[in-house]
């Protein structure tokens, strides 16, 4: 066996030592973008080396908060990729409408867009009434933010573009008022979304959904946490409920894909057996 230099001991140690002193488990990550994530966070905080980032992530009680948000990618849009919506809208809403009641999962939610994204498309079935979106992150800061549902104003030429491209008929400008510089989402739109941390690497399953978005998530896990992950998602959807993964992601290699059917392949939209 080819021994470990001592930045690759270094970085091990210090995801051990965010796992045993803060419960935050990034063991199963993809490795090399977690580490380059990490580097660039020794880089803004002027560390010397992943032995200094632990030091200050064991001892400086407030310091953890911070980093976790630089640990993770918030990286999101509303109506990213217009075909995935489009899907949504057209071949899996019209079953959704047989249900009387609807929970809807939305894992790895980051700052919201992509819920309020959803939002608006069971608005515009006429389904919103009937659901309840439960919207949760690993990271509390983005879940404050999303819960705000401030976007800039700045963005608002493009997220029209994108509600248009995925099938949006009505004036974008009915879900949010614009002032100064922020464009505030309606109050409508995010009235039956609760906001929780939950963490896809640990925690348990809390709901029995007909729906689970979860995109553009497991790009930043390692096989065996992808397992984990689709298997709790699985476990956590009704019987043929749906499962849909970001355009970069799959269930097909994964052990867990055992129960799930392919529903719209190009959409990354899967169907519990
Ligand atoms: C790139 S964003 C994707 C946001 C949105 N789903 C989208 O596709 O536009 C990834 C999100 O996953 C969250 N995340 C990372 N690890 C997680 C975990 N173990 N459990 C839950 N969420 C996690 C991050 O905090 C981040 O908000």
């Amino acid at each position: 066996m080819t021994p470990l230099v001592p930045d690759d001991i270094e970085f091990e140690l210090l995801l051990e030592a965010i796992w045993q002193k803060h419960g935050y488990d990034f063991r199963q990550y993809a490795r090399s973008s977690l580490r380059r994530r990490m580097e660039a966070f020794l880089q803004k905080y002027n560390l010397a080396s992943f032995s200094h980032l632990q030091y200050r992530i064991l001892r400086d009680p407030s310091f953890f908060g911070r980093s976790l948000d630089e640990i993770t990618v918030r990286t999101t849009e509303m109506f990213r990729d217009s075909f995935f919506f489009t899907a949504l809208r057209n071949e899996v809403l019209p079953i959704l409408q047989t249900y009387p009641a609807l929970n809807i999962w939305h894992a790895g939610c980051s700052t919201g867009e992509e819920v309020y994204s959803v939002a608006i498309l069971l608005m515009e079935a006429g389904l919103y009434e009937r659901s309840t979106i439960y919207a949760t992150d690993i990271n509390p800061v983005v879940l404050e933010a999303a819960q705000e549902g401030r976007y800039p104003v700045a963005k608002i030429k493009e997220m029209t573009k994108a509600y248009q491209q995925s099938g949006g008929v009505l004036p974008f400008s009915n879900y949010y008022t614009c002032k100064d510089d922020v464009a505030k989402l309606n109050p409508e739109i995010k009235k039956n979304v609760v906001f929780s941390t939950h963490n896809l690497a640990t925690d348990e399953s809390f709901i029995d959904a007909q729906l689970v978005i979860c995109r553009n998530v497991l790009i930043y896990f390692d096989r065996n946490l992808q397992d984990r992950a689709v298997a709790l998602m699985t476990r956590s959807l009704s019987h043929r409920g749906f499962l849909c993964l970001g355009s970069k992601e799959s269930a097909s290699f994964l052990k867990a894909k055992v129960n799930l059917e392919v529903f719209a392949k190009d959409a990354k939209i899967y169907r519990k057996l």
